[in-house]
């Protein structure tokens, strides 16, 4: 059980575990996605920028051409457009090629007979002081014209967009890499410790409540309990009180109806039974009483002999009604046990009284009941048989059970009893069937014994 509850608490662990996980990395990858796709869309708008502005300076020079003056290069223009690096005329003749591509980021661009020297670098300066960007490049049919910064290809953002120029068809193109250590990542990484607490306190949340459930659980059983205790034990009071009750009952009628009719001679040993029945069932109260309150039980030396001359009394009332034979063979060397009598004394009662019970159907003076006692075993062996039909069959097997009753009124209580008594005694009790006889009792007690 507790294995299992260590199973299956590490089961769980390891599921919260990779919830945790599972919660952490999709919250941490949505934020870090987040933040990274502002960076690109801060990159973009610079690339737009930077893109209006190197078109605006390209598209400057075929707005320009036009107006250069005819000479040859002069300082006025150099100071104005100092991109235009150089400038000459050509003969029209040449193969008209527009673009020239130079060495070291410039090219040539023929309009009209005249061929400007354009330096790109001079431009993107111009354009702003601080590249903003990893890697750029100006394209011409798919030569580079112009290229800055780490080799093309390798960045991890790519934008591009063609400059819109009839003189100048190029692609400006740009790349980057995202700025991992400008990420807010203790923001990124918040969701962590987050998801952490927030499954903590579920577990608690969750435990606390499994706590209570239990203890719930618990207090419904213990009262359960309490009250089925209370019900067996009222249920063992009524199986004690009423043999004695009822032959309290059957002495006084008795005695009454002598003192009506003037006979007081008789009287005084009826009244002497149903005092000790009273008695009795005081003692019966008490032992309940203790029961209650405590376990303690009163330990004495036993004479077997006068114990069972005295079970023999109290069930006097029922051995006469049916004219029972009650016989007993003890031996001599008997050892006195160390028991609480009351004990004793009920375990001989119960079985006798069901003895008697037995038979109460038998043909007249066929009612027999028999105690044998022998040594054994540093103890007693003693058998308590009858002459009655015997155990039935399930009877046998249940017969010590609590509430195994065959009887009309019977409760079922009585051997059961019985059975917790020896146990408590640490001696052993048997039933079975003597063929052509009856039930038979075997009940073996140790001589001495304190629990
Ligand atoms: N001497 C006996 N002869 C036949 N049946 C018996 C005898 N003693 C006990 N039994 C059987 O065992 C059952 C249980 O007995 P017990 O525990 O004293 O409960 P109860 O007497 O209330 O029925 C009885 O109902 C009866 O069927
Ligand atoms: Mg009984």
């Amino acid at each position: 059980m507790i294995l299992y509850t260590v199973g299956l608490s590490t089961r769980q662990n390891m599921y919260k575990m990779m919830m945790w996980l599972l919660l952490t990395l999709l919250s941490c990858g949505g934020l870090g996605g987040y933040f990274l796709q502002q960076q690109y869309a801060a990159k973009s708008a610079e690339f737009r920028i930077f893109y209006r502005d190197v078109t605006v300076k390209l598209a400057q020079l075929d707005a320009i051409m036009p107006l250069l003056p005819s000479g040859p290069y002069s300082r006025e223009v150099r100071s104005l457009f100092p991109h235009i690096v150089q400038w000459r005329t050509y003969p029209v003749t040449e193969p008209h090629r527009s673009i020239v591509i130079a060495t070291g980021g410039r090219y040539w661009l023929h309009v009209d007979g005249r061929a400007l020297l354009i330096d790109l670098n001079v431009v993107v300066d111009r354009v702003s002081e601080t590249i903003p960007f990893q890697q750029i490049a100006v394209v011409w049919q798919g030569q580079p014209v112009f290229t800055r910064g780490a080799a093309e290809g390798g960045e991890y953002w790519q934008w591009q967009k063609a400059i819109v120029s009839p003189s100048q068809p190029f692609v400006l193109r740009a790349g980057d890499n995202p700025a991992w250590g400008a990420l807010p990542w203790l923001l990124i990484l918040s969701p962590g410790p987050l998801w952490g607490a927030v499954l903590y306190l579920l577990h608690q949340y969750r435990i606390n409540r499994r706590r209570r459930d239990m203890a719930d659980l618990r207090a419904h059983y213990a009262e359960l309990t309490r009250l089925n205790t209370l019900g067996e034990l009222t249920a063992g009071i009524v199986h004690e009180l009423n043999q004695p009750l009822t032959a309290i009952l059957s002495y006084t009628q008795t005695a009454l109806r002598l003192l009506l009719q003037q006979r007081t001679e008789p009287v005084p040993p009826l009244l002497e039974a149903a005092v000790v029945q009273i008695k009795r069932t005081d003692a019966l109260l008490q032992q309940f009483r203790q029961k209650l309150v405590s376990e303690q039980a009163d330990y004495q030396p036993i004479v077997l002999a006068s114990l069972w001359q005295r079970v023999i009394m109290l069930l006097d009332n029922e051995i006469r009604r049916h004219k029972v034979a009650v016989s007993s063979a003890m031996a001599a060397d008997l050892p006195a046990l160390i028991a609480p009598p009351l004990w004793v004394e009920q375990i001989l009662h119960n079985i006798a009284h069901n003895a008697l019970q037995a038979q109460q159907h038998n043909a007249a003076g066929t009612a027999w009941i028999r105690l044998e006692a022998v040594p054994e075993n540093d103890g007693i062996l003693i058998t308590l048989s009858d002459g009655g039909p015997g155990l039935s069959e399930a009877a046998l097997q249940q017969v010590f059970m609590p509430f195994f009753t065959t009887r009309p009124h019977g409760i079922g209580l009585g051997m059961a009893l019985a059975d917790t008594l020896v146990q408590r005694l640490n001696g052993t009790i048997e039933a079975a069937n003597i063929p052509g006889q009856g039930a038979c009792f075997t009940l073996w007690l140790p001589r001495a014994h304190q629990e």
